[in-house]
């Protein structure tokens, strides 16, 4: 999918495929760079028509830089593939573990996206967000689905004063929600059971879910049970059944398998007395963060979910379910860069030169949490010619805090602002203060504007949390 160009690169700006601009209707998963990425007065990188460097002067680095075009046309082809390819009602929510904030989920939220939250923090967020836009409290309700697999009773108690689905995730879960639907008068909780499919994908270890061996949901040889215990209830109105078998996959094989088994056991469940009409079959579309990925574009992994779904109903003779996808990584990862501030310098002859960032580990934990790759650009020098392989390290005291192994950079000097693509996904959701660094600012770029949608956090941010005994100051 990837042109020679970036396999090969000889300037930063072979990284901006011709398709990119050429094509809007490009998939913003297979692109490194966000797809308004352009090229100002020969040297300068223009995301949603800001210069970074102009950007970087204004608002400090490190940087995250959301490009809103992008974000927007990943959240339109989910929803536009699903109505081509699924004969049934169809919805799309967001994971918003990938990165939860007011203006992301205002954005997806305007494209008539849903939510996935997984934590009572996450909730409240897009709660805020949605009450900002106007949303009544029964579309709230209708918009937002809760994981997590050890929820509290103040989380479960929250999200039932809400009114959203619950996905119940084990047996705990599920007694302590009869006990607050039975203590509550007319309530009826909105529920999907998740299920631990036994599917094995191609992925790092550590974003593997749907593998027997799995710390989230019912393992199937508990689906009887469940099923038999949560027909009893009426304070539990089962909807339906979730299943995420993991994140940054590339085949499609491993959804089109879920949806065979997930249909199987909706039909099951109608044995039971549950005549479920939702099938959510999670995220998990990987995207470019390296030339070499080569992820089936949204468009095409919808095809196959869809047409795997509809098949497997075929084949057990049950109605088309009201198919659901929450994807995180794929909506927002592509959407958004981070600009640093190039610092220090180190040469270890005929070793590794190294060159410092202004940030590291803190804003982007993936490369020392998963070993993750990335690629990066100069963004004040992208017409220069690639003649060094540098190491990109963090600032932090941590000799992994390492961003990019053997980075492709043209000669690159202090004050130079160095980008690393792909950024959006997990990265200021994971991000930290170790070191007590500051979190980055954020800003969603559109049409030459920048709005800042993240303040940096200050020193005072820091200690805000912190309490003093008195009697340690005596
Ligand atoms: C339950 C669930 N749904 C959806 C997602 C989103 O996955 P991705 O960001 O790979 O699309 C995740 C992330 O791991 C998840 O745990």
């Amino acid at each position: 999918m990837i042109s020679t160009e970036i396999r090969t690169p000889h300037s930063g700006q072979d990284y901006l495929e011709k398709s990119a601009t050429e094509s809007p209707r490009r998939s913003p998963n297979q692109s490194l760079l966000p797809l308004t990425a352009k090229i100002k007065d020969k040297d300068l990188l223009e995301i949603g028509g800001c210069d970074l460097k102009t950007l970087v002067e204004q608002f400090g680095s490190p940087l995250y830089i959301l490009d809103e075009v992008t974000l927007r046309t990943a959240c339109e082809q989910y929803r536009d593939s699903f109505k081509t390819y699924y004969q049934g009602e169809s919805q799309v929510i967001y994971a918003s573990k990938a990165w939860s904030s007011l203006a992301v989920v205002s954005v997806i939220a305007s494209e008539g996206l849903g939510f996935d939250v997984v934590s009572g923090g996450e909730l409240y967020t897009t709660q805020k967000a949605l009450e900002k836009m106007g949303y009544s409290p029964q579309q709230i309700a209708q918009t937002i689905y809760f994981h997590g697999n050890n929820k509290s009773l103040e989380e479960l108690q929250l999200a039932i004063a809400i009114g959203c689905t619950i996905i119940v995730d084990n047996w705990l879960e599920l007694e302590t929600l009869v006990k607050l639907g039975n203590a509550t008068p007319n309530v009826t909780i909105p529920i999907l059971l998740r299920l631990t499919p036994g599917i094995e994908c191609h992925t790092h270890e550590y974003i593997r879910t749907g593998h027997l061996d799995s710390k989230f949901g019912f393992d199937p040889n508990q689906i009887e049970a469940v099923f038999t215990y949560v027909a009893q209830y009426p304070c539990l109105n089962c909807r339906g059944l979730h299943a995420h078998i993991g994140s940054q996959i590339f085949e499609r094989q491993p959804h089109q398998d879920l949806a065979g088994v997930m249909v199987e056991w909706l039909k099951k469940a109608q044995d039971y007395g549950l005549p479920l009409t939702e099938l959510n079959i999670g995220g998990g579309l990987g995207i470019c963060y390296t030339e070499a990925d080569d992820p089936p574009s949204i468009e095409e992994w919808v095809k196959a979910v869809s047409e795997a779904v509809m098949k497997a109903c075929e084949g057990q003779k049950i109605a088309l379910p009201k198919l659901i996808a929450e994807p995180g990584r794929s909506l927002v990862g592509p959407a958004c860069v981070t600009a640093y501030t190039v610092g220090s310098r180190k040469e270890i002859p005929q070793l590794r030169t190294y060159i410092a960032v202004d940030g590291g580990m803190s804003d982007n934990p993936r490369p020392i949490t998963y070993q993750s790759l990335y690629r990066v650009v100069i963004a004040n020098r992208m017409s220069v010619p690639i003649t060094e392989t540098v190491t990109v390290a963090g600032k932090h005291c941590e000799s992994g805090d390492i961003l990019i192994k053997d980075a492709q950079l043209p000669q690159t000097h202090p004050g130079d602002i160095l980008v690393v693509m792909g950024t959006g996904a997990y990265n200021y959701s994971m991000a930290s203060n170790y070191n007590r660094l500051s979190r980055p600012a954020a800003v969603l770029v559109h049409d030459g504007e920048a709005n800042l949608i993240l303040q940096r956090e200050t020193y005072e941010d820091l200690i805000r949390q912190d309490c003093l005994p008195q009697r340690l100051l005596a």
